[in-house]
């Protein structure tokens, strides 16, 4: 992203419609969402979702990502219940040709950081396809933290596959730059005792694979305590 362009955060309105359909009726889009984003994304999906937007009250949160005046994305998270009441799972996309220039990850530090600010929240959450290295750089960049893999968690496009689990807390972004938390706190935050990452994002991609695969057999699944 250059300097002079400017990224803003904003809620969604009737008049996104035709910049709504234009960048989120792509197929390459919709393979890296859940079901709810439609395929192919019309002028009725359209409205539709700008209705919900508008009606919402309470657990789910949506912004459009705007660029130079356009709608060219979204982003939002949503609330949990229950035990899982102070969870958030966050989500996004972005129009194909804006990627690649930074603009997700600054969008999601942005939504991050009003995440917590806005809600009381212990953890924030997303999960990415396994076949979505992007997203999880993303990320990382904006400080979440490999959990673990799901497997044959999601059944999508006719084919099960693996979740890929990130999280951030509060304790370690929010306004915090995550790139230059301490080695030690990403440590703690790491669940199932993944190596450090690494740099490269790929090479984190794979060796939390191998962690997971070396530290969580089928046979050693954790007990509920009251077992
Ligand atoms: C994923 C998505 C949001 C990324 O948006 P973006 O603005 O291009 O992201 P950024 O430019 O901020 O960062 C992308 C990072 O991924 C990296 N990347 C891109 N393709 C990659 C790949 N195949 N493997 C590993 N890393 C990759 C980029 O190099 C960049 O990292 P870097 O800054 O360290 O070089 C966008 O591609 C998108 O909307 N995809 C479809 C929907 C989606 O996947 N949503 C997320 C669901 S969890």
């Amino acid at each position: 992203m250059s300097n002079t362009e400017q990224l803003i955060l904003r809620a969604w309105r009737r008049s996104d419609i035709s910049s709504l359909v234009r960048y989120a009726n792509n197929r390459k889009i919709w393979l890296n969402l859940r079901n709810i984003f439609p395929h192919p994304y019309t002028e009725a999906e359209a409205g539709r979702w700008i209705a919900i937007c508008e009606s919402n009250q309470g657990r789910l949160t949506n912004f459009a990502i705007e660029l130079q005046g356009e709608a060219i994305g979204g982003i939002g998270y949503r609330l949990l219940d229950d035990v899982n009441c102070k969870t958030a799972v966050i989500g996004y996309w972005l129009g194909e040709p804006f990627w690649g220039r930074g603009i997700a990850t600054a969008a999601l530090k942005q939504a991050t950081d009003h995440a917590f600010q806005s809600v009381s929240l212990e953890r924030l959450e997303a999960t990415v396809f396994e076949w979505n290295p992007a997203s999880a750089r993303v990320l990382e960049k904006a400080g979440y933290v490999l959990e673990g893999r799901l497997r044959r968690s999601i059944f999508k496009d006719g084919a099960p596959g693996r979740f890929v689990a990130l999280c951030a807390r509060p304790s370690l972004i929010g306004l915090v730059d995550s790139i230059s938390l301490p080695e030690a706190a990403l440590d703690e935050c790491i669940t199932l005792k993944t190596p450090k990452f690494a740099a490269h994002p790929i090479s984190s991609w794979n060796c939390v694979e191998q962690a997971t695969g070396m530290i969580v057999p089928h046979h050693a699944e954790p007990k509920h305590p009251a077992v």
